[in-house]
């Protein structure tokens, strides 16, 4: 018997191939990073970070950098956050005439910067008015589903989010996104998976997807099995696994977890990343991106510090392929010597004493 039979997610009038989405990661989620998980499998839909409406609607660069997409990006969530209705009602326009699939209000932000100027999580402490907000944004969408990204609510004694799910389904949002963990938690603990059901179970009519430390086929089953959720939203365990939407949707469907990419698949999404990063911004911000980026990949690439010691140092796109072509050459070696049991297996514990 399949561990569970997953439908794939109807959001308003859209379709998506699978129930699995990508989150939006600030600083991490580009147009460069989502192409490489959508090209490894398994993702139904994937959001851009959270776009600021006064800096779309002036078009700066970096929110034009932010919402950047291209047909292979799609379907495509653009995130919006702030707490100014007419400011958010005009971006979502400019969102849909942007060719958005789904526009994302973000209610669970718990940053000063956003929470300070009454967004993100900040959104829960006063559901009236964020409910007037969102009725305001849905009003001047003409086709494009609206969505809200919700934690539990901002501390223990305000869980807000089951009381406020109901009443935005009622407002005619199309689906619902929910971060198991309140504000005052940040991203300590565990994600509640007893909320995020509760969450599940004050709507009647749309989606609910569960969020929240999803970091294995396993994990995602378990999710949807407990809380009963519809999907599952991955952020962190993508950064690790791009591969990850495709090993939870063929364990959901078949029962059955892929084989882990080889070292020289690995190596070629890392080079397909680095690539979109200079394509879509610049070589520049491709090496700082990747000095950062590479301790998420290396985490499965192990000896990870023969990739990340030398990964730090770079300073151009041929110092990043000497180091990738230099950490095959040196694996392929040790796997060969390896297996004809020359050496001793090395772990990282002893790469890093060394
Ligand atoms: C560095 C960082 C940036 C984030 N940026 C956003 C964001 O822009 N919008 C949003 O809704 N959530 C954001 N989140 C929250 C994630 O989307 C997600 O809800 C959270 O990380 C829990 O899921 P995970 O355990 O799968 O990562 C961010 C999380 C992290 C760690």
């Amino acid at each position: 018997m399949l561990p569970t039979a997953p439908i794939p997610l109807t959001i308003g009038p859209l379709r998506l191939a699978t129930n699995l989405l990508l989150a939006p990661i600030a600083g991490y989620c580009d147009l460069a990073f989502r192409l490489v998980a959508r090209s490894c499998g398994g993702v139904g839909m994937a959001s851009t970070d959270l776009l600021c409406p006064e800096g779309v609607l002036r078009e700066n660069k970096r929110s034009l950098e932010l919402a950047a997409t291209c047909p292979e990006d799609s379907p495509l969530c653009m995130q919006l956050y702030g707490s100014d209705i007419d400011r958010l009602c005009e971006a979502a326009m400019w969102a849909e005439d942007r060719g958005a699939h789904v526009i994302d209000i973000n209610m669970g932000c718990p940053v000063d910067k956003v929470t300070k100027k009454d967004g993100g999580s900040k959104l829960l402490c006063n559901p009236d008015q964020t409910l007037r907000m969102v009725e305001q944004i849905k009003s001047c969408l003409l086709r494009t589903p609206l969505t809200c990204k919700l934690r539990l609510g901002w501390d223990d004694s305000s869980i807000v989010a089951p009381y406020l799910a109901r009443r935005l389904e009622d407002v005619g949002v199309s689906l619902i996104t929910i971060h198991g963990r309140t504000t005052a938690m940040k991203f300590t603990g565990q994600a509640r998976l007893d909320g995020i059901a509760q969450v599940v179970a004050s709507v009647q009519r749309i989606p609910v997807i569960g969020n929240g430390d999803v970091r294995t086929p396993e994990d995602a089953r378990h999710m949807i099995e407990y809380t009963r959720c519809a999907g599952i939203m991955i952020g962190r365990g993508a950064l690790i696994r791009p591969w990850l939407f495709r090993d939870i949707w063929s364990h959901l469907t078949t029962g059955i977890i892929p084989a882990e990419p080889t070292i020289d698949e690995k190596c070629a999404m890392i080079r397909r990343h680095f690539h979109g990063l200079c394509q879509y911004r610049t070589e520049q911000i491709a090496v700082l991106e990747f000095r950062k980026r590479i301790s998420w990949y290396a985490r499965t690439m192990s000896p990870c510090r023969k990739l990340k010691d030398p990964m730090r140092q770079i300073n151009s796109a041929a110092d990043f392929e000497t180091v990738v072509s230099a950490f095959q050459d040196w694996r392929k070696d040790y796997d060969e010597q390896l297996h004809a049991g020359r050496i001793a297996p090395i772990t990282d514990d002893l790469i890093e004493a060394a």
